[in-house]
């Protein structure tokens, strides 16, 4: 395949130039950062496996009507998506006190919160992506007030329906990072999930036993990080231990 125009590089993907205008082919990397890129490395498979889990997911959304940038995967670590406009917000929600929260707050891991909590991030690497407040994200034009509705509308939505989704499979969501972009199509603009949703910006942990089963492996160097992503993959159903290419549903777990 002759290769394509490289638009962007992040630290876990790259995008570039679509067969069409206004597609993108979205690049996963085995590639690993945390702490605004302080700590670097390599999980062996990532790429190939977030691709799959992201796909995977992003399909179960628009079936239940949550628009995506996601159109078709292309092969083992790309996917062709839709050219949208990135706002620049890292939405956060959390069911479960974890990681800066707890840190923040003083709150225990793993304490139950009373509701789901939405959170937004402004996306700047040289400020550490900072927690924001909907003030700021309107007053400095990052989202307007009727964005921020249908961000937070499509999040608990999203939440509501992964949750339910992963309590199947054995997994608690405890929390998770969504990025949304602006789709024109004609005159109309619609608000769409885009990115990745994968271990890298989930936090899963198995209902029985507690076990880590995502990227906190990697940050807090708990090891077996590779067999943590496999097996998110397997539970759902796409990474049979056969090493079968077909997707099947999820298993579902008394
Ligand atoms: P936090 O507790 O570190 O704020 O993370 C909340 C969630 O967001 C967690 O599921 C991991 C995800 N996340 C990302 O996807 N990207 C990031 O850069 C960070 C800091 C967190």
């Amino acid at each position: 395949m002759a290769r394509r125009r490289q638009l962007y590089e992040g630290k876990a993907k790259i995008l570039f130039e679509g067969p069409e205008p206004g597609t993108l082919v979205q690049y996963f990397k085995d590639d690993a950062t945390a702490f605004n890129a302080q700590k670097k490395g390599v999980i062996t498979g990532k790429g190939v496996l977030n691709n799959r889990i992201s796909e995977f997911i992003m399909l179960r959304l628009h079936e239940i009507g949550v628009p995506t940038h996601f159109v078709r995967r292309l092969n083992m670590r790309e996917q062709l998506i839709r050219e949208v406009e990135i706002i620049p917000l890292e939405v956060v929600v959390r069911n479960v006190a974890a990681g800066s929260l707890s840190t923040r707050l003083g709150i225990a891991e793993g304490t139950p919160l009373p509701r789901s909590i939405v959170e937004y991030y402004y996306k700047n690497d040289a400020l550490g992506d900072p927690l924001v407040a909907e003030e700021h994200i309107t007053a400095f034009g990052w989202a307007s007030v009727q964005d921020l509705d249908d961000i937070m509308a499509l999040s608990l939505r999203i939440n509501d329906f992964l949750t339910g989704l992963f309590l199947g499979v054995g997994i608690r969501l405890v929390d998770f990072k969504l990025e949304f972009g602006r789709l024109w199509e004609n005159d109309e603009m619609r608000i769409v999930v885009a990115d990745e949703i994968s271990p890298d910006s989930c936090r899963l942990w198995d209902i029985k036993t507690g076990e880590k089963l995502d990227k906190d492996r990697f940050r807090r160097d708990l090891g077996r990080v590779e067999e943590a992503y496999q097996e998110v993959a397997r539970r759902l159903g796409i990474l049979p231990e056969a090493g079968a290419r077909d997707l099947k549903g999820p298993e579902t777990m008394q």
